[in-house]
């Protein structure tokens, strides 16, 4: 359902004060609707699922550059660039959301991505293996089947949208590998083993089916490091 424009302003006077608007509603991920992308309002959200993850991107590249302390001056660019990025990301796909009937804070979303921040705010090594290199590569595994599903419904606008932001983020996760490797190097840590490690206590059984191979080697990932996630049980 479409909201008003006075409940959208509002939104819009509240994410200058909290840092996120008040729509969309947040809800745990097992509470989103399964509609079908075929349907108009299946369509709309599943668009906007994607809108809202690039919203997130552009809190987590800042919250990366402005969170810890000590870095080389390059890496707060690096975070920089990709927060503007992630911003044009959001702005292309919710132009595209509002060409197709509806806008960012129409559906209800999740804050998976969020929370993986929350559990790295105190560990800079932790966060450029668990973000960049966890929860965003999972985008450059999944990114070609959603654009395949947004062709076989038509929308090839929003596929070619996807296509630009697949290059796109496999430079952020290669700024996350980048300095992951630093840092690793930093602490005398072989940066291989610190990662499985780290994943490993966090996330426990990870699902690594359907790698994008090409992707993934673009973006920072040994050829062992793949192996390693095809491989194992543990990430
Ligand atoms: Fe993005």
């Amino acid at each position: 359902m479409l909201l008003g424009s006075r409940h959208r302003a509002l939104g819009t006077c509240q994410a200058v004060l909290l840092g996120r608007p008040a729509l969309p509603q947040l809800v745990d991920p097992r509470k989103l609707p399964q509609r079908k992308l075929g349907s108009k309002v299946g369509h709309g959200a599943f668009v906007h699922a994607i809108c809202h993850i690039e919203f997130t991107a552009i809190n987590l590249a800042l919250d990366a550059a402005v969170r810890f302390d000590g870095m080389p001056r390059e890496y707060y660019l690096d975070w920089i660039s990709v927060a503007a990025e992630e911003a044009e990301h959001f702005t292309l796909l919710q132009r595209h959301l509002n060409s197709i009937g509806y806008d960012y804070g129409d559906f209800t979303a999740h804050e998976g991505l969020w929370d993986m921040a929350e559990r790295t705010r105190d560990d800079v090594l932790r966060r450029m293996a668990l973000v960049p290199r966890v929860m965003e590569a999972r985008g450059l595994d999944v990114t070609p089947d959603m654009i395949a599903r947004l062709r076989s419904v038509n929308d090839v606008a929003a596929a070619a949208i996807l296509e630009r932001i697949l290059d796109d983020e496999i430079r952020h996760v290669a700024i996350g590998s980048r300095w992951f490797a630093w840092l690793c190097a930093a602490r005398g840590l072989y940066s291989q083993t610190t990662f499985t490690q780290i994943v490993a206590a966090e996330l426990g059984m990870v699902r690594a089916d359907h790698l994008n191979r090409s992707a993934r080697l673009a973006a920072g990932f040994s050829e062992s490091e793949l192996d390693c996630l095809v491989g194992s049980d543990s990430v």
